[in-house]
């Protein structure tokens, strides 16, 4: 079913108290870009909403980008989630999904999911139905083709074939981003077999999710779209429509 959702965009910005309740309409999607880029005394002010099992897991992260990267995403979904649902940061309880997503308690309708790469972290909401975000840093890839022939479908792969080489990084990146959100907010991980759907590989398509099978009215309840990231990023965030 065709709806019309509006999504909101907002940069999450550090301050020593994060501002008080938010809301979030049944018909809106927010997403929120956390820059990664970070003082030492900004991770370690606000780390203090972790949980003990996140501090460990935090200091188990042997390169000091992701542990950061971890510790900044995971506390900003934490004021964030604490925001929406009225509630102390870390009060804040996660379960885990068949295959790794985090979600809350069934008892609350709200939906989330985070992306992080380098520099920059994704976080979605949305209220009664499923949510999936991907961000990417566009970099070089001399193996682009070959992956996108092993794990792309057939429709992305062609599409891949015919970009120009300077804009190939770009372009693959965002089919990857693509997918991956749509992938994300099914989240049933790779058991979702990537070649069984078809996303857009051009910039700005009027529609990103192109085909599903086996069941092709699979494309019609999902809505699939490209999120603004700075310059050399690409981004997505899929919503169930129903
Ligand atoms: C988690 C997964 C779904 C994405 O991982 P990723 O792209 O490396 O990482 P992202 O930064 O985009 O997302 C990580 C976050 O997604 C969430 N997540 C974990 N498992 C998830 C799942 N099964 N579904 C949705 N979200 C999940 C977590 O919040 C995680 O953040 P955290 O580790 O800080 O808690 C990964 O397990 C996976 O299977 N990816 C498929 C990789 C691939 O080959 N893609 C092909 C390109 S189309």
């Amino acid at each position: 079913m065709e709806q019309n959702l509006a999504f909101n965009f907002f940069d999450f910005i550090d301050e020593p108290q994060f501002p008080g309740r938010r809301e979030l309409q049944s018909d809106a999607v927010h997403v929120w870009r956390r820059s990664l880029v970070a003082a030492p005394t900004t991770i370690e002010r606000v780390s203090y909403v972790l949980s003990d099992q996140e501090r460990e897991r935090a200091a188990r992260f042997r390169v000091e980008h992701a542990r950061n990267a971890f510790a900044l995403t995971r506390s900003a979904l934490r004021l964030l989630l604490a925001a929406y649902l009225d509630q102390s940061p870390q009060s804040v309880r996660f379960r885990l999904a068949e295959y790794g997503k985090p979600h809350l308690d069934p008892t609350h309708d709200l939906h989330f999911n985070v992306s992080h790469t380098e520099g920059l972290a994704l976080l979605v909401f949305a209220n009664r139905r499923r949510v999936g975000i991907d961000v990417e840093k566009i970099h070089s890839q001399p193996d682009a083709l070959k992956l996108a022939h092993r794990f792309f479908s057939e429709t992305e792969r062609q599409q891949l074939e015919n970009v120009p080489a300077q804009e190939l990084p770009a372009a693959f990146f965002r089919c990857w981003s693509r997918k991956e959100a749509y992938i994300k907010a099914r989240g049933e991980g790779l058991s979702l077999p990537l070649h069984e759907f078809d996303v857009a590989v051009e910039p700005a398509p009027t529609q990103i999710l192109l085909a599903t099978r086996p069941d092709p009215n699979e494309a019609r309840r999902w809505m699939l779209r490209d999120v603004p990231v700075p310059p050399g990023y690409v981004a997505a965030a899929a919503v169930f429509t129903g």
